[in-house]
Parts: C-alpha cells; sequence; structure tokens
C-alpha cells in the first residue's frame, strides 16, 4: 500500500510513523504541499491520499486524483466540508475520515477559551512579563450560575455539556436530534431561545448549508448583552463581518475562536513575517476581547495517537474495498 501524506507536519510523522510500522507493506510519503488541484498530480502511483481541514478536495482535485490512479481520499480529521462527496462517490474514489479521535481534546480547549477571554488570562500573561502588576480591564463574570447554551450536542458538544455542568453552570441546548444520554441535566431549547437566554454560546455543530453563517447579525442582536461566544467547530458558522459589527455593538465579553472564515492559507503556516492585506482577521485581533487560536482543537497526545491509528485502518478497508462507518 503507498500512501501519499499531504501537508505533513512534523507532529504527524510523530504519530503516524510507529502506527505504519503495524503494516509491513505500507509505504508513506510525506509531503508540505497541502492537498489541492494543483498538487493532486503528485499522487501517481499511490493507492491513497492523506489529506487536512485546508485541503481543497473539490471536482477538479478528485478529478486529477481518479487520473492518477488513487483510489482513496483520507481526511486525518472528522470535518469533510472541503470535499466534493457527490463528485467522489461519482468518480468512485473512496472518502473516509477519523469521526471520533478525542472529542475531549476540543471540548477541552472551547472550555479553555471560554475561560480565557472571560478572564482576559492573554492579556494577564503579557502584563505580567511586562511588570505591570495591575488589574486593570482584567475583571470578569463568575461561571457558575451562568447558563451555557451549547448548539450541536454531538460527540464534542456532549463534553461541552459535562464541563459546563461541573462549573455549577445551567446547560441548554439546541440540536436539530436530541442527545437522550444528556437529558437528565441538558434542557433542549429553540435556537432563538438559546441565543436569548445564554451567557456562554459554544458551536458544536458541522458546518453544512443549515449552519453557514447561523450567527449572523440578526442572531447577535437577539444574544444577550456581555454574552461569551465560542467557536471551535468551523469558521463560517459566523460570519465575519456581522461578528465584528457585533463586537463593536459591545454584545460581546469575550468571543475565543479556534476556527474562523479565513483561516484556509494560515492553518499551521508562520505568517509572522508578512504584511496582511485586507484581512478580517486583523481586524478581528485588534479588539481586546477576541482571542483566536489556529485551529488546535484536535491537538493533544491522545488525539493524534487515536487520529494516526483510525486513517490507516481506513487505509487498509479502502485497499480491501470495505465500507465502514467512517465513510462519508
Ligand atoms: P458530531 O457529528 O458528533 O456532532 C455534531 C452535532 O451537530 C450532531 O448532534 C448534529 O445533530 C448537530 N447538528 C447538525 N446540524 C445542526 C444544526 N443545523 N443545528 C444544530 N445542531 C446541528 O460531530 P463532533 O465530533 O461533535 O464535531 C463537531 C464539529 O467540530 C465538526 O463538524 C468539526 O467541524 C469540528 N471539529 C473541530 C476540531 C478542531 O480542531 N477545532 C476538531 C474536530 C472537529
Amino acid at each position: 500500500m503507498k500512501l501519499l501524506f499531504y501537508a505533513a507536519k512534523t507532529y504527524d510523522m510523530k504519530s503516524f510513523d510507529p502506527e505504519a510500522a503495524k503494516y509491513p507493506d505500507l509505504r508513506i510519503d510525506y509531503i508540505e504541499h497541502e492537498l489541492d488541484k494543483r498538487s493532486a498530480v503528485l499522487a501517481k502511483g499511490y493507492d491513497a491520499v492523506c489529506a487536512f481541514v485546508s485541503a481543497d478536495v473539490g471536482e477538479e482535485t478528485l478529478r486529477k486524483l481518479k487520473d492518477a490512479g488513487v483510489k482513496a481520499v483520507l481526511m486525518r480529521c472528522a470535518g469533510y466540508n472541503n470535499v466534493d462527496t457527490k463528485a467522489a462517490a461519482e468518480l468512485g474514489i473512496y472518502v473516509k475520515r477519523v469521526p471520533a479521535y478525542s472529542p475531549e481534546a476540543v471540548a477541552e480547549l472551547a472550555m479553555a477559551l471560554a475561560l480565557a477571554v472571560n478572564r482576559r488570562l492573554y492579556k494577564a500573561y503579557n502584563k505580567v512579563r511586562e511588570n505591570d502588576y495591575s488589574l486593570k480591564n482584567l475583571r470578569g463574570v463568575n461561571m457558575r450560575g451562568k447558563t451555557a447554551g451549547i448548539v450541536g450536542t454531538g460527540k464534542i458538544g456532549a463534553y461541552m455539556c459535562e464541563q459546563c455542568r461541573g462549573f455549577g453552570m445551567k446547560v441548554i441546548a439546541y440540536d436539530v436530534y436530541e442527545n437522550e444520554s444528556l437529558k437528565d441535566y441538558v434542557t433542549y431549547v429553540s435556537l432563538d431561545e438559546l441565543l436569548r437566554t445564554s451567557d456562554l454560546i459554544s458551536l458544536h455543530c458541522p458546518l453544512i448549508d443549515s449552519t453557514y453563517h447561523m450567527i449572523n447579525i440578526d442572531a447577535i442582536k437577539k444574544m444577550k448583552d456581555d454574552v461569551i461566544l465560542v467557536n471551535t467547530s468551523r469558521g463560517a458558522l459566523i460570519s465575519t463581518n456581522d461578528l465584528i459589527e457585533g463586537i463593536r455593538m459591545n454584545k460581546f465579553l469575550g468571543v475565543g475562536l479556534d476556527v474562523y472564515e479565513e483561516e484556509t492559507g494560515n492553518v499551521y503556516e508562520d505568517r509572522s513575517d508578512e504584511i496582511m492585506q485586507h484581512s478580517v482577521t486583523s481586524r478581528l485581533l485588534s479588539f481586546p476581547n477576541v482571542m483566536i487560536t489556529s485551529h488546535q482543537g484536535f491537538y493533544t497526545k491522545e488525539a493524534l495517537e487515536a487520529i494516526a491509528q483510525t486513517t490507516l485502518k481506513n487505509l487498509a478497508d479502502a485497499v480491501a474495498g470495505v465500507k465502514t462507518e467512517n465513510d462519508v
């Protein structure tokens, strides 16, 4: 089995190489470039390719992969909004993903962001490093007794509910399918009610047509003043321009984002010496109550090991022509 591994980082090799040793006939070649319509031709002679969240797995890319003889696209992530699944099915290319590698990892980052923006930890850290021990602009609120509104109560959202309960919060949720296992302490409400009554709103639903820009200016206007908004799911759940308008309306106590609309092109790149042109991200970062991390929700030791395990199992299944619950 030959696998071309796109957008490889050192940490990928560290987690995949030990796992690959369990498959004697497997060869993995790692390359730095992400999978897109230009780099797809590099996959000639490989059985499968492995790609990540910033890949462009649209129809043109898939056609080039097909011409190159590739049988499977292995997404080493849960979300697959960047894959044209219809085109893949028409071309007979398997697309497999890692639906659950460590939902706790993402939920824990969501809570970390909520706490960090509430208590302005990013400011406090820098202040103390500069011998500024004043408390100016650091005041937060207690989480205990507040209402957490969780949008999407699948694997990650369920852990977020559990953590919020642990903090002594009242937990409400909105989902198109209600999670029975949460019902002894989570109250399901309409999205409208969740927006109107939550002190912390955390997004954990996938990016699909019906969730694109679900947080727009109308939704933001419904929110309580001084709400904390956290997104660790996909950037386009929130309209960035509307978020900026909402921040300027003083709606938010804090905004914590692990994902944002402009992240493709940024994710896992060091662009610190570049002059950013027309970047709404830069504008977002200019606000004192916004903290952005770069899609690191999944980035724990346990999650990386689970991703490597499932992805190579997906490869073996794809080569053997076996369909599993990891197919998209
Ligand atoms: P999941 O599939 O277990 O749960 C998603 C939930 O969203 C389901 O309960 C589903 O019914 C619900 N949902 C679907 N449409 C909805 C709608 N219109 N309104 C409200 N809820 C809706 O997925 P999981 O594993 O919990 O992941 C959630 C998202 O987190 C993924 O789609 C992915 O985009 C993101 N993610 C982010 C990571 C990061 O590193 N920041 C890592 C892993 C996932």
